[in-house]
């Protein structure tokens, strides 16, 4: 396994327990209870600097670059599905955070809008993850030369020093396991996409 491969797999770990933090508070909502803000913040602050910005800046910039070169097309085929799927998480995450914003004004259909953004980011995102782990990156693993795994390493730490400012992985990392003794995951390191009911899409 090359080390920057089995770094994005390692921030797909981490992710995917935001994940389950999300669908403990969607299951919160759901159950009448209260999502603190700060807490909402804080998750859309990880999906924002660690999820997007970080991880996939580390994609988009470096690895589906170092693919295009390699010959896969970038607005077609895996690497332009995987493209279209940042995109969708993006709105969804925009959609949470006027949720998040409702919340603390105390519109009456925030709490709706906050599950549906919350579940709806959850399942299309651990999806996506699934799908890089099992398709994409065996075939990125196949394709790309020795040298520009050499060079995406020594890339991906820079992205990670100059993006994920001065909480760094640490602190993130330190976030998911404070939220997830708050809004405890159905079953810790399960995958979301498969619990569905928890908080169905609405
Ligand atoms: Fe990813």
């Amino acid at each position: 396994m090359k080390a920057a491969i089995q770094e994005l797999m390692d921030d797909h770990t981490v992710i995917l327990r935001m994940l389950g933090v999300l669908e403990g508070m969607c299951r919160r909502l759901s159950d009448g209870g209260r999502v603190e803000s700060v807490d909402l913040d804080s998750a859309l602050d990880f999906i924002a600097i660690y999820a997007d910005q970080t991880h996939h800046g580390k994609e988009e910039d470096y690895l589906f670059t170092a693919m295009e070169r390699a010959g896969f097309p970038r607005d077609g085929g895996p690497v332009g599905m995987m493209l279209i799927e940042h995109r969708q998480g993006r709105e969804f995450v925009q959609a949470l955070r006027l949720a998040a914003k409702g919340l603390k004004e105390g519109s009456p259909s925030a709490a709706e809008d906050a599950m549906s953004a919350a579940s709806g980011y959850a399942q299309l995102l651990a999806h996506h993850i699934f799908k890089e782990n099992n398709i994409l990156y065996p075939m990125a693993l196949n394709a790309i030369p020795k040298e520009d795994w050499e060079t995406m390493t020594r890339d991906f730490a820079r992205v990670e020093a100059e993006r994920m400012g001065p909480v760094k992985r640490a602190g993130y990392e330190a976030l998911v396991a404070r939220l997830e003794t708050v809004y405890p995951p159905l079953e810790k390191g399960r995958n979301v996409a498969r619990q569905s009911g928890a908080c169905p899409p609405r």
